[in-house]
């Protein structure tokens, strides 16, 4: 039985798509068999991340109204094999997609797989709840500003009202020397936040690099925040890795 894990952050653009093709990748990379499923309805571009574009020709809407299984619509990585992907659809609102129907496509997807990882839109709103139907645990990427924190603190409130209790912090586009002259540390960010840490990923420039090639970060480069996120997908399965 595989593991349902939401990719979320109260504000957007805080790198939750980055986190997913990442994240999603690495586990693959490490054996794991892993979809990655696009919930941005409307917004989708989870698709340009994985470097899989040509591949959004099915999408989560056909598994919701039942003319695709999990199995069928899914679409394996032409290079990253064990990774396989679900485009959200181009031109419905999240607020079309059925909550139960959601809940049903996650459900069938932990039979067939030992990872799937949802792609949340910004915001608290119906995609969110969407993307969060049925998971078992979740990753709340915040920045390291105070908007941005307050953003995760709200989510990770949220998700427990949902009844998704295992949230798990990923601080992204960490700059150490401008937290050090802020005076801002990683702990203020997981206290305020009041999640545990899974990772901290770096700024780096290859991550856009990355997106332009319509790469995935891992194919694309090995250190920097390439690193950083196979440390979180590595604690995401369980290894015990000091942060
Ligand atoms: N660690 C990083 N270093 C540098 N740039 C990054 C990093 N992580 C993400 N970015 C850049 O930040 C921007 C936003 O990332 P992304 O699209 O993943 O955010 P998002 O949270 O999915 O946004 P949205 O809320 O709109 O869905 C992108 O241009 C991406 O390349
Ligand atoms: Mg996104």
């Amino acid at each position: 039985m595989g593991r349902v894990i939401v990719i979320t952050s109260g504000k957007g653009g805080t790198g939750k798509t980055t986190t997913v093709a990442a994240v999603s990748s690495c586990l693959a990379a490490l054996g794991h068999k892993t979809l990655a499923v696009d919930c941005d309805a409307g917004l989708r571009n989870l698709d340009v991340s994985l470097g899989m574009s040509e591949f959004a020709v099915t999408d989560v809407s056909d598994v919701t109204e039942g003319r695709l299984c999990v199995q069928d619509a899914a679409r394996e990585h032409p290079q990253i094999p064990k990774l396989f992907f679900i485009s959200a659809p181009a031109r419905r609102s999240p607020s079309e997609l059925d909550a139960d129907a959601m809940a049903a496509m996650f459900g069938e997807a932990r039979e067939s797989f030992e990872f799937v990882i949802a792609d949340s839109p910004a915001g608290l709103g119906v995609g969110f709840t969407r993307a969060a139907a049925g998971a078992d645990g979740a990753v709340v990427v915040s920045l390291g500003d105070k908007a941005s924190v307050r953003g995760a603190e709200r989510t990770v409130e949220t998700l427990r009202g949902m009844g998704i209790s295992d949230s798990r912090l990923l601080i992204n586009r960490f700059d150490r020397q401008a937290a050090r002259r802020l005076g801002v540390t990683a702990d203020d960010v997981i206290d305020l936040a009041g999640a545990r840490l899974i990772g901290i990923v770096r700024e780096n420039a290859a991550v856009a690099m990355a997106a332009v090639a319509e790469t995935p970060l891992v194919l694309y480069a090995r250190g920097g925040a390439a690193r950083d996120f196979l440390d979180a997908a590595r604690r995401l399965r369980g290894e015990d890795l000091p942060i």
